[in-house]
């Protein structure tokens, strides 16, 4: 059969093209950003309102291998980023199998929008960009809670975002001088530690057996694992100490509730979501959503110690929990800046839709 009838489909109108991004052209942009500046700018317009973060679609499933597997759809817009707003999406999937079949857990789309026709003007591949987003986020949590100068950091799960977080840190936190490594599948953690040993002399790594034993000795541990049971006792927690929650699901709720300062990126986007421990406690109402005296509470967002409208000290006796959710517009802010440069650059494939 032939639908000789589409023939009368193709009268079109004006071209319309896309610009294609692959993994090395967007690192190639990247590396010309200052990306930590601009996920802070993106941070504080948030906080002042200028940004629009809708809900995040989630879908999820179990694969044949029995693993979850899930697509997170997040659009965003940063009404202030340079000359125009930057509007886009991204799309996030991964699957919990997919490190034993040699591909990385995450990866997806970053699209940007046209402000004025609303139309896809690129399509990036989201992989780094996504793993650069998170990190920066951490390194300027790091910064804003008053733990900038630590001289020593345990790492739990060391995967893909453990290798950029401290790719990050290293450049950024200069007095770090001990590292401490963590993973389920130890030779992760020994062959990243055999990596970063060579690339920087002047720092020691070691592996640890257990995360109690990293965190033993660390005044920050970064939890970038994939578990979902919360797992890290109070008692592990070292006083003084900053918990980097990014992976968002293994610190227990005694460790949640008994922090002496909770710090979060967005409190509507956690609270949406109870699938989530700290979204949980917050709807349980063992957690309240703005900060309080009396019972354990939400201190700030980033935002809010960026913009300098909360003070946060670092507690000697107690600990400070950053909780990161994610957020959408982040990823945008950067998916902008990368096609800046991409455009100006003539870098990527420029594809015709009509
Ligand atoms: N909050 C955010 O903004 C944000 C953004 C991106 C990713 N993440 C989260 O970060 C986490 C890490 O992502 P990734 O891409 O690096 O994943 P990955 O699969 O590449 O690495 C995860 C590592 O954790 C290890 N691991 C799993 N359970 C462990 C345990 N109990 N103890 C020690 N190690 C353990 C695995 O062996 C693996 O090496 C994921 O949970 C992801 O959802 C959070």
């Amino acid at each position: 059969m032939e639908n000789r009838w589409l023939a009368d489909v193709l009268a079109r109108p004006t071209p319309e093209s896309v610009r294609f991004l692959g993994r090395t052209e967007v690192v190639d942009c990247l590396a010309r950003i200052d990306v930590v500046a601009a996920v802070k700018d993106a941070l504080v317009s948030h906080h002042h309102g200028r940004t629009i973060l809708p809900s995040e679609a989630y879908l999820s499933w179990t694969n044949q291998h029995g693993a979850y597997s899930r697509s997170i759809g997040m659009p965003g817009a940063v009404l202030d980023q340079g000359d125009e707003a930057a509007y886009g999406m991204k799309i996030i999937n991964a699957s919990v199998s997919n490190p034993e079949f040699g591909l990385e857990r995450a990866g997806g789309l970053g699209l940007c929008f046209d402000p004025r026709t609303a139309r896809v003007t690129a399509v990036m591949e989201v992989g780094v960009l996504s793993a650069v987003r998170t990190a920066a986020v951490t390194a300027i949590a790091v910064e804003a809670t008053g733990y900038g100068s630590v001289r020593s950091l345990a790492v739990v799960g060391c995967g893909t975002q453990a290798r950029v977080h401290l790719a990050l840190l290293l450049a950024r936190c200069p007095e770090l001088r001990r590292i401490t490594l963590c993973d389920v599948r130890r030779p992760v953690a020994e062959s990243l530690a055999g990596e970063l040993v060579s690339r920087h002399p002047g720092v020691s790594f070691s592996v640890a057996a257990t995360p109690a034993e990293a965190m033993a000795d660390a005044e920050m541990t970064l939890f970038l694992t994939t578990v979902s049971e919360g797992y890290v006792r109070p008692d592990w927690v070292r006083p003084g100490s900053l918990l980097l929650n990014v992976s968002l699901g293994d610190l227990t709720d005694e460790v949640l509730t008994g922090a002496s300062a909770l710090v979060v990126d967005d409190v509507q986007l956690i609270v949406e979501n109870p699938r989530r421990p700290l979204g949980r406690l917050i709807n349980e109402g063992r957690i309240a959503a703005k900060a309080r005296a009396d019972r354990p509470s939400i201190t700030a967002t980033i935002g809010e110690l960026l913009a300098g409208d909360m003070l946060s000290e670092r507690p000697d006796t107690g600990y400070v929990v950053v909780n990161p959710f994610g957020l959408g517009i982040l990823d945008v802010a950067l998916f902008g800046a990368v096609l800046r440069r991409a455009s100006s650059a003539g870098i990527g494939q420029v594809l015709e839709l009509v």
